[in-house]
């Protein structure tokens, strides 16, 4: 098989032939079509992430064909089109995962290569309106977007959401899902451009986070939010306070510019707030997510498809986010 290797990080990911690991019991080898990047990927290759540990092969997101069964798996599965859960290990509490959880593509080796060797437990059929770009393109993206609207978020039909950064690729994924869930949903973005393509797939309107009194235009035309869904943390994240609803949610998936400088607490506990963490979901929050994305027909958004050999170019581009929705790797 060929891969695209983390070899160390800061360094370029390189383009290697690679022996398959020995298929373990329960587990399938599938035959990549298409691969997904997410900033996790970017991260990882910038030394900031945890347990990094070279040589690895990147990538948590992966469409394909069953291509071999290990001892003990049904051999219907062979030549079934697949998509990956990328999430292993969850373990029984829906609530948080167990200390066993990990993502596919580090410690495990993921799917930037020809083949990825996976529990059969983690394959889902490939939803038959999907492309193979946008099944690649949907697993993490999908099930964090998911966790974060329903399960932790508790979003209801008739509210109104805000997602912030609406470009990245698990945003424009709340976006469609909020949107097909009957929500008004409002975003936030560093383009103008993100922000005209949001309205065209549903979006309420949008504000320029650049801009330091969007704020008050969000106050006059959105009001305020029922639901918050954010992954930038940092100096903005007071802001979000300041534009929930009385007893409304904030939810986060991430903090990609950091933690935020200061909480003001007077507004959580006046304004009865409830501050969410997330991150990516459990089966059943899968199971979940495929089943809206197929009775919605939900088509991941592709921003641009690159070919493995040229990954490196793929994960640089992540540095300064001109995507609006999922990079992803064409593979055969
Ligand atoms: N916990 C989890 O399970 C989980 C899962 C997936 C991702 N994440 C985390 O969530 C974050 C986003 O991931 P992704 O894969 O969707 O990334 P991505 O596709 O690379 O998107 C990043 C987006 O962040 C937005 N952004 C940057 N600075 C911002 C700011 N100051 N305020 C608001 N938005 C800002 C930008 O939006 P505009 O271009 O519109 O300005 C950018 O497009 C990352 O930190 C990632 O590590 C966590």
């Amino acid at each position: 098989m060929r891969a695209l290797i983390l070899t160390g990080v800061k360094q370029p990911l390189e383009l290697m032939d690679r022996t398959p690991a020995e298929l373990a019991p329960g587990e399938v080898i599938v035959e990549l079509r298409i691969a997904a990047l997410n900033r996790r990927d970017y991260w990882i290759t910038q030394g900031m992430y945890p347990g990094i540990e070279p040589p690895v092969i990147l990538g948590s997101d992966g469409a394909g064909v069953v291509a071999v069964c290990g001892e003990g798996v049904d051999s219907s599965w062979i030549g079934r089109e697949v998509i990956i859960n990328p999430g292993l290990n969850w373990g029984s509490n829906e609530s948080a995962q167990a200390d066993s959880f990990s993502i596919l593509g580090l410690p495990r080796d993921g799917t930037f290569a020809t083949h990825v060797s996976i529990p059969a437990t983690q394959l889902h059929e490939k939803p038959g309106h999907l492309s193979w770009e946008e099944a690649a393109a949907l697993p993490l993206a999908g099930v964090t977007a998911h966790r974060a609207l329903f399960a932790q978020g508790g979003l209801r039909t008739g509210e109104s959401v805000l997602i912030t950064g609406i470009g990245g690729g698990v945003a424009t994924m709340a976006l469609q899902m909020a949107v097909a869930s009957g929500a008004d949903v409002w975003v936030t973005s560093s383009s103008l451009d993100k922000i005209e393509r949001a309205k065209g797939i549903g979006a309420k309107g949008g504000f320029l986070y650049t801009e330091n009194d969007w704020t008050k235009r969000f106050r006059g035309d959105a009001g305020a939010a029922n639901l918050i869904v954010d992954s930038a943390g940092g100096a903005g994240y007071k802001s979000l306070i300041d534009v929930a609803a009385p007893g409304g949610r904030i939810v986060n998936y991430g903090a990609t510019t950091g933690p935020p400088e200061s909480i003001d607490l007077f507004k959580v506990f006046w304004k009865q707030l409830r501050l969410q963490g997330s991150t990516m979901g459990s089966p059943s929050d899968f199971t979940a997510m495929m089943k809206l994305v197929t009775h919605h027909k939900i088509r991941p958004l592709i921003d641009r498809v690159i070919p493995l050999e040229q990954g490196n170019e793929a994960v640089a581009m992540m540095k300064s986010s001109p995507q609006f929705g999922k990079i992803v790797l064409a593979i055969s």
